[in-house]
């Protein structure tokens, strides 16, 4: 198994890269929608098209993302050579990713309460729930390609 994950290396790594931009993607405009739905009177057209784009972004793109990022990457941890585990930044790299986990439970969780109209959060809660998903994006690329410990 080792030899032929050796092998197809650039493949995966390729793989893993394309999946983490859709995620990221999702993740960085799926907060923005709740800004604004936030905003929007409950039952009107605006507020109903928004839950058809909510509900489209999190099944279509996010959650199929998420799971192929996770595949991927397990597929490079097994990589033989690639990681060293007594390194410090793959550990703060994973800890990061459980985080952007976290955040993805709770975006589809709010979701829900938004197709029920029960969302009680204001625009501004979003708006700075929009940017815990950038900073962990920050540190975990930083992480993973300058390996700084
Ligand atoms: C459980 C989830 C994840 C695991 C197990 C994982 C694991 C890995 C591993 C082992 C590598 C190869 C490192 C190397 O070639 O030296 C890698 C590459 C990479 N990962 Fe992840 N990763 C995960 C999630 C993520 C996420 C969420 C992001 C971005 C937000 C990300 C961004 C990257 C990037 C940009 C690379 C390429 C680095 C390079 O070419 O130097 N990964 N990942």
């Amino acid at each position: 198994m080792g030899d032929i994950l050796a092998e197809i290396y650039p493949w995966v790594k390729a793989l893993h890269i394309i999946s983490v931009i859709a995620w990221m993607a999702g993740m960085l405009y799926l907060p923005r929608l709740y800004v604004y739905h936030a905003d929007a009177e409950t039952g009107s057209d605006q507020s109903e098209t928004f839950k058809i784009m909510e509900r489209r972004l999190l099944r279509g793109i996010i959650n199929p993302a998420m799971i192929s990022t996770l595949i991927f990457g397990v597929l490079l941890l097994g990589t033989p050579g690639l990681v060293d585990f007594t390194d410090f930044w793959i550990w703060i790299k994973l800890a990061a990713v459980f985080l952007m986990g976290w955040v993805h439970g709770n975006l589809s969780r709010w979701r829900k309460d938004f197709e029920r109209d029960e969302n009680t959060r204001p625009a501004k809660f979003y708006r700075m729930v929009n940017e815990i998903p950038t900073v962990l994006m920050i540190i975990i690329v930083i992480m993973v390609v300058v390996k700084p410990f």
